[in-house]
This record gives structure tokens, sequence and C-alpha cells, in this order.
């Protein structure tokens, strides 16, 4: 069984091919991620109104990289017939690009092997997310083929099960012993704690009340002059702190002694903010300081997740721990993680994705759609909506 999964939520445009067979057993045939990031970078941060468009002008080259790569990109010459153009042309009504290149590519291209769709439906950017959700309807009308929608989210929990290298068979075990188990999600745009008590029945225990962990380290990121993604760049300025360094710098760790499982990372920009403007009114040389502050944004952003994530382990008796989502990529996180996780819960066990597939990519989708097949439905195009505040 042959899986297309389609991702547009933010600022990554991504089309992955998943195979499947009676075993349970998985092969990636194709994962494309085309990061918009040189797009944005300018601008310090992702623009919706660009991300959308950059959706539309490459999500048809990608689709048909993704085939190819699958070997499943034939041509022949299709006539389409009037009424078929009209519905496509509807369903891409607001996607004039994309409109376009998608007829163009029906024209041209027979219906491959592909058994169901699956897009990501939200939570994301909403201008972002439509142009994918209606590719994906389109594809689906077109080829008729079963179309599912997936929450990103639960793609970012479930990213911890993909096959670790590209076209090897590995067999999707996902065990019923990890549960109840705990997931910390921390993205751009979410930071949550959610308990799973089995697979697909999600609870969020706890969350952000402002600011995301990934919107910090961005934020902080802009503040110091560091560039966009801020979370790689933090991370790369705080390897460069070295101890002998005569300064010290004392950030908040906000909310990390509250009894519930929020997060609140919008105090810790405002406190950067004040103390690059308190440096510079001291004249002090802000360039020579930015590793240490940079390590001290990093320590205090992922001291309060781990302090968090194992308080709510311990409270909630859970089996496992699962890491997911972009900032899941921070190697001062997993270290700090796993280590409390072998100090205070030995027992659990803790799963951290594979760098490759801790960012946005269409692979965790296609994954998320595979456990959910029942699902997916031939009419489900005519109703299929984005849908930005999607909850697990
Ligand atoms: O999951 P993701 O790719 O997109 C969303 O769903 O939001 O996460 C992107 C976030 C960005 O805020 C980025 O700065 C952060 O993940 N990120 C990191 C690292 N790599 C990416 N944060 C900390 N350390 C990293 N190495
Ligand atoms: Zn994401």
């Amino acid at each position: 069984m042959k899986v297309l999964a389609i991702e547009t939520s933010c600022d990554e445009t991504s089309i992955s091919i998943l195979e499947f067979d009676a075993k349970k057993r998985c092969r990636i045939l194709a994962n494309f991620v085309y990061s918009q990031i040189a797009v944005h970078q300018p601008f310090g941060g992702v623009v919706p109104t660009l991300a959308k468009r950059e959706h539309q002008k490459n999500l048809v080259p990608i689709l048909k990289l993704a085939l190819k790569k699958a070997a499943l990109l034939k041509k022949r010459k299709n006539t389409i017939s009037s009424k078929k153009i009209s519905i496509i042309k509807e369903i891409l009504a607001r996607d004039e690009i994309l409109q376009q290149q998608t007829l163009d590519f029906f024209t041209q291209y027979q219906k491959p092997q592909i058994h169901f769709i699956a897009v990501t439906a939200g939570p994301g950017l909403a201008p972002a997310l439509w142009p994918g959700v209606n590719f994906a309807r389109a594809l689906s009308f077109y080829w008729q083929t079963p179309l599912i929608g997936v929450n990103h989210l639960e793609g970012h929990v479930l990213a911890n099960w993909l096959p670790k290298e590209e076209k090897v068979w590995q067999k999707i075990n996902i065990s019923p012993k990890i549960f109840p188990a705990l997931s910390l999600i921390v993205s751009g745009g979410h930071t949550q704690l959610v308990l799973i008590k089995k697979l697909g029945h999600y609870k969020v225990i706890g969350e952000t009340r402002d600011d995301a962990a990934g919107e910090c380290f961005d934020k902080t990121a802009r503040l110091l002059n560091l560039g966009y993604p801020g979370g790689p760049a933090i991370a790369k300025e705080a390897a460069k702190f070295q101890k002998e360094n005569p300064f010290s710098i004392q950030l908040p760790r906000p909310m990390i002694n509250s009894k519930d499982y929020d997060f609140s990372f919008a105090g810790l920009k405002t406190a950067v903010l004040y103390l690059i403007e308190d440096l510079k009114k001291k004249n002090v040389n802000l360039k020579k300081l930015k590793p240490l502050i940079a390590k001290e944004i990093q320590d205090s952003i992922n001291e309060v997740l781990v302090k968090k994530t194992i308080q709510a382990a311990k409270n909630f008796k859970t089996h496992s721990i699962i890491l997911g989502g972009g900032v899941a990529a921070n190697e001062n996180l997993k270290f700090l993680l796993a280590n409390e996780v072998k100090k205070q819960l030995p027992k659990i066990q803790l799963f951290i994705p594979e760098t490759k597939y801790t960012g946005d990519n269409a692979a965790m989708i296609a994954l998320v759609g595979w456990l959910k097949k029942k699902s997916a439905n031939i009419n489900n195009w005519k109703k299929l909506e984005a849908d930005a505040n999607l909850r697990l």
C-alpha cells in the first residue's frame, strides 16, 4: 500500500511517498522537504502570504520529484472533460498559480499507483495550510483516490517511528507497553505536554500561555541579530561559550515552579530585550557576550521544558516520554532530558526522533494517515477543510 502525503502547515513544502506492507513494515520511497527559509530570512520570521505563494509555486514541481523518485511518474496525454476541469478550478479557485500547474500536470501524466492521500489539515498558518489541503483535494478528486486529513502535531509525535533510512523496510512497532505515554511537543507554533492513554487518544495536560518554545528561540535570536530560524542560531552561538568568561547573566526560568503543566515564554523574550538595552547603555561589547546570552536563553527554555516533562511523567506514572517537533533538534534539550530521565525515571522509555524528522515533513503525515487509514474516504475531497487551530 502506497501513501502520498502533503505537508504545508508553515514554511516547508513537503511531499512524501511511503509504502506499507501486510507485516506492518514501512519504507520511505520519497521524502522531499523544500524549506522556504531563504524567502523568509530577510523578514526575520515566517511571512504567511509569502509562505502561501511559495507553496502554490512549488507543490506541483515537488510532487513530480517525489513521484519520479518513487518510480511512479508516468507520462501520458490525457483529455480532461470540461466538467472535471470546472470542478478542479473550483477546488483551486483561490490558488491561481497552482490551478494552472495542476491542470497541466493532469493532462501530462497518468494516475500513479497511490492507495490514498494524507494531508496536514492543521494546526498551522491558515494561508499556508490551504494550498496543501486544496491540492490534496484536487488530486483525490481527479485520481479518485481516498483522502484523509491529518493533525500536524500527531505527526510530530509519531515521527519517532519513521524508518531511519530511506528505501529500507522497517517494522512500525508501536508497542502497547509504552502507554500511557507523555509527549512533549515543542515547535515554532506549539509547546504542549500531551498524555497519550493509547494510540490516537490524546489529552493536552499543559501548554504555553503565550509564545511557543521555538518562537522564543526565534524572537530572542532576532534580538541578538543571529538570524532566522532562531533555534539552530541560538544553539550555534551557545556552543561558542567558554567557561572562563568573566561575566555572569541570570535570565528567568518562567513558571518552572508552578504546580500546573503550562508554560510561558513571552517574559523570557522581554527579559532578553531589557538585558540587551541595559548592556548597550553601559557600552558593553555585546558581540563578546552573545555566546553567554545565547547559552543562558537555551538553558532557561530547556530547563523549564525538562522539569515540567519529568514532573508530569512522574505524576501521571507514564511508561514513556516521547519528544517531538522542530525544537527536538536541540542537542542540549535532548541531553538534559535524557540525563534527567536516567536519574529520576530510569524505568521509563525515552523516544527522541531522528534529527531529520524533527522539523516539518510529510513522511510523518503519511505515517499518521496509514495508522488511521480507515478514515480515508473517496468523498473527503468534497468537505475537507484546513483548520489553523485544530486540536489534538
Ligand atoms: O516543527 P517545526 O519545524 O515547525 C512548526 O511546526 O512550528 O519547528 C520549527 C521551530 C523553529 O522555531 C526553530 O527555531 C526551532 O523549531 N528549531 C530549533 C532547532 N532547530 C529548529 N530550536 C532549538 N534548537 C534547534 N536546534
Ligand atoms: Zn511542526
